[in-house]
């Protein structure tokens, strides 16, 4: 059987990733693939009851390494019972939000370096990385996300200012060290105009 394609949907709180997800979801099945959307922290069972324990509680619940690796044992999960049989079975697997998250919030916002955090997370998904992780940048993502969770947003959304830019340039530097897999994508305007930019960006994978 063909295999099929992991995408993830990558950007900041409120940049308009579970807003597009289904969106590109219904585009790609009316091109005739077989879709599985997914999200993370989450997306197995197991993972969805590590990111209750990720989400939830005081800023300061886990230590900085502690929730960097508690991201990769609910990444593994994720990827062993849901995104590497259904990518083997030739399904296409939209991801809101994979490892580029942890790279961007535990690698360079919380500042345990890229290479830690990469390093943790290989061992969990082995050679299974998105075939085109796709970063939505929108400026007005913060207020959008404020107005969204009308201050009840989780334990990492509702983190300082600072720690949100922080995230922001690292998935810029991410998208510029590898530009094959890694695109950028304006995500302002309408989500019908986001959604068409986001096919152009997949467009060699179909
Ligand atoms: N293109 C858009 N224009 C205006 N508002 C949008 C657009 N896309 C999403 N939104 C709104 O912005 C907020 C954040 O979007 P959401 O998809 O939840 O972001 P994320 O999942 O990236 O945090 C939601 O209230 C959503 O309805
Ligand atoms: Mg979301």
């Amino acid at each position: 059987m063909k295999r099929g394609r992991f995408i993830s949907l990558e950007g900041g709180e409120g940049v308009g990733k579970s807003t597009q997800l289904p969106a590109l979801a219904a585009a790609l099945r009316e091109r005739g693939r077989e879709v599985v959307r997914t999200r993370e922290p989450g997306g197995s069972r197991g993972g969805e009851a590590i990111r209750e324990l990720l989400l939830t509680g005081t800023d300061d619940r886990w230590s900085s390494r502690a929730e960097a690796l508690l991201f990769a044992a609910a990444r593994t999960d994720h990827v062993d019972r849901v995104i590497r049989p259904a990518v083997l079975a030739g399904r296409w697997v939209l991801s809101d939000r994979f490892i580029d998250s942890s790279l961007a919030y535990q690698g360079v916002a919380a500042g345990l370096g890229i290479a830690a955090v990469r390093a943790i997370n290989a061992f969990g998904i082995g050679e299974l990385f998105p075939d085109r992780t796709l970063v939505l940048l929108q400026p007005e993502g913060t207020e959008r996300a404020r107005a969204r969770d009308e201050g009840a947003s989780d334990r990492i959304g509702g983190r300082p200012a600072d720690y949100h830019r922080a995230v922001d340039r690292a998935f810029r530097e991410i998208a510029a060290a590898e530009p094959e897999r890694v695109r950028l994508v304006d995500a302002s305007g309408t989500p019908e105009q986001v959604t068409a930019r986001l096919l152009v960006a997949i467009e060699d994978l179909l």
